[in-house]
């Protein structure tokens, strides 16, 4: 079986900051990436838009430039959010919306995953006139929905979950006050975020990485396979299935591509795990492998990776191809010059790949 493709957008990735960027940039491009969405938090986070703003900072400007020189003038579009902080406030965001720098936003919850220290509450935004200025000036939030500062059984329970209990409550909260503003629900995991997404209308989309679509906690627990450890955590059979069906729907135009793809040097720490799974040069196979790509359900595998993304973002279809082929393929490290990184596959002990990418 060989299946060619337009090239796709990769609608969530993170390509950090400092010398590596350009190895994970190559990366991208190696597995038919036309564009990408580089999220903001770097190290300092990308928490205003113009350069000669105020604070200490990253601006979207400066960002770019850095991106754009390690490689990224290759893509044919490239997208980077703002990082939402207490800093934020409306004036930013129709001036950056006005000179076409700000595009969309980012949402963290404080402290809830991988250099999210910058995070201010969500309830905050909805109050202090940044959400408003964002759905006037068609700027589209970018949201990892978990509820900031839960722990034990109401983090991770049997019945509910940070992520469970963020779209019960802010989500529906959110979309009642701004109905008009373009939501793109990031790497969802659960069966409550599916739903509530099918349920929106247009303007609310979500993003699914390969890793939440092919495993579950079970996966990451069984020989604590803690190169599966991301945020928001692989969830229930139940959950995965609900994504996987999202993404196989033939009406689906709601839910697409974004990997979440998240470069680690030092996974295991002394006393913990780093969150982030890298799936740079492998994400269309494993996005093949969960589909289980066939002739049947090519066109929904289409519309997730190639169209429903472009079309949320008003991105061109490119014109551009690369082939999956159903031959197995070896999987291996990626070297750069700080370290080496682990792809999701390898970490789990699987070296080879169902699937051949040509690009
Ligand atoms: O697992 C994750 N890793 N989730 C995130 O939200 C951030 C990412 C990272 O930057 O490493
Ligand atoms: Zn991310």
């Amino acid at each position: 079986m060989n299946y060619t493709l337009p090239k796709w957008y990769d609608l969530h990735v993170h390509f950090r900051q400092g010398e590596a960027i350009g190895d994970y940039i190559r990366a991208h491009l190696d597995m038919g990436c036309a564009g990408a969405l580089a999220m903001p938090n770097t190290k300092p986070p990308v928490a205003k838009v113009f350069e000669a703003d105020d604070g200490d900072c990253w601006s979207i400007e400066g960002y770019r430039d850095q991106l754009m020189k390690a490689g990224a003038n290759a893509f044919e579009h490239l997208l980077t959010p703002l990082y939402l902080t207490k800093d934020t406030d409306a004036s930013m965001i129709a001036s950056g919306a006005e000179k076409r720098l700000l595009q969309c936003a980012k949402y963290y919850p404080p402290h809830g995953t991988t250099n999210a220290d910058h995070g201010y509450p969500l309830q905050k935004f909805m109050e202090n006139g940044v959400f408003e200025a964002m759905q006037d000036n068609g700027v589209i939030l970018n949201i990892h929905g978990e509820e900031h500062g839960l722990s034990g059984e109401q983090y991770f329970g049997q019945n509910s979950n940070a992520e469970d209990t963020f779209y019960s409550t802010h989500m529906v909260e959110l979309r009642e006050k701004f109905p008009k503003l373009k939501i793109v629900c990031e790497h969802i995991t659960t069966k409550t975020a599916a739903d509530f997404v099918a349920r929106s209308g247009d303007n609310i989309g979500a993003t699914i990485t390969p890793q939440h679509l092919l495993y579950t906690v079970a996966d990451l627990l069984q020989g604590l396979k803690y190169h599966l450890y991301c945020l928001p955590l692989v969830k229930f059979e139940e959950d995965r299935k609900s994504l996987l069906s999202s993404a196989l729907s033939e009406n689906n135009t709601q839910f697409f591509a974004g990997t979440d793809s998240a470069p680690h040097t030092e996974k295991a720490t002394e006393c913990g795990c780093a969150a982030g799974c890298f799936t740079g040069l492998i994400a269309p196979q494993l996005y093949a492998q969960a589909f289980d790509l066939n002739d049947s359900n090519l066109n929904a595998f289409k519309s997730f990776l190639c169209l429903n993304g472009a079309n949320f973002y008003d991105l061109n279809v490119p014109k551009e191809t690369f082939t999956l082929e159903k031959k197995p393929s070896q999987v291996t490290a990626l070297e750069t010059s700080v370290g080496s990184v682990t792809p999701l596959s390898l970490g789990l002990g699987q070296d080879t790949l169902d699937w051949t990418i040509k690009v």
